[in-house]
């Protein structure tokens, strides 16, 4: 699988760089950030660009639930932020709506931040290798949902999360990114989650670092940098 984010067709933005004299022109990769509800992820996501940790602009940030708290904080941060209700809509014709969307706003790579819907094949096809996603578990140790629980019930020592691209299959894509998370006597569902949460927010920025970059390729299933 090639980098595709890197053949992109380049789009130039001019950004303020308080630290040069004059306004610089780069070329911002575009994101577009699926949510359904809390929103940590989008937001660390936008703190890791508002300190200059990940050079891109978020062109546009969808949730498919009206209530979702992650959209009226990306309302409040004054992002482009849309509600495209899911709720009894079949996928396919859902998902068209969704890549209307994207395409409209010229998005380069689709951003999974606490999407709990599953993507249809078109959409996949329609953003080949530039789909990512963040997942509470080491890979491909606990895909779907409930992963922390899924971790704790099972017993294991060490935990944690992934940054993979998306693929048709559940959790799946090739892995960019993991952190480890060890596992404690006493811990329940809400305390390795926390600190599950905050392995998410930095491992999941420097994923979508490296992918921007387009400096890796896939050998099999492996994503190997530089
Ligand atoms: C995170 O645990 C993420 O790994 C999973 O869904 C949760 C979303 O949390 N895919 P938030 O909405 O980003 O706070």
């Amino acid at each position: 699988m090639a980098s595709s984010i890197a053949n992109q067709r380049d789009r130039k933005t001019t950004v303020k760089r308080p630290w040069k004299h004059r306004e610089t022109t780069v070329n911002l990769k575009r994101l577009g950030i699926l949510l359904s509800g809390r929103g940590s992820n989008f937001l660390a996501i936008a703190d890791s660009i508002a300190e200059g940790r990940l050079t891109a602009e978020i062109a546009v940030v969808i949730s498919n639930r009206v209530d979702a708290p992650g959209i009226a904080a990306a309302r409040e941060r004054g992002f482009n932020a849309q509600v495209l209700a899911s709720k009894g809509l079949d996928r396919e014709i859902y998902d068209r709506q969704l890549i209307h969307i994207l395409r409209e706003n010229q998005v380069d790579l689709v951003c999974l931040a606490g999407y709990m819907r599953l993507l249809s094949g078109h959409f996949i096809s329609e953003f080949r290798a530039r789909i990512v996603n963040i997942h509470p578990s080491l890979l491909p140790a606990f895909p779907g949902l409930d992963a922390q629980h899924q971790a704790l019930e099972h017993g294991v020592k060490f935990s944690g999360c992934t940054a993979h691209f998306v693929e048709e299959g559940l959790d799946s894509g090739p892995i960019i990114r993991q952190a480890v998370v060890p596992v404690e006597d006493g811990d329940t569902v809400e305390s390795l989650s926390a600190r599950i949460l905050m392995e998410e927010h930095r491992i999941y920025s420097q994923a979508i670092a490296l992918v921007l970059s387009g400096r890796f390729r896939i050998d099999g299933r492996r994503v190997i940098a530089g």
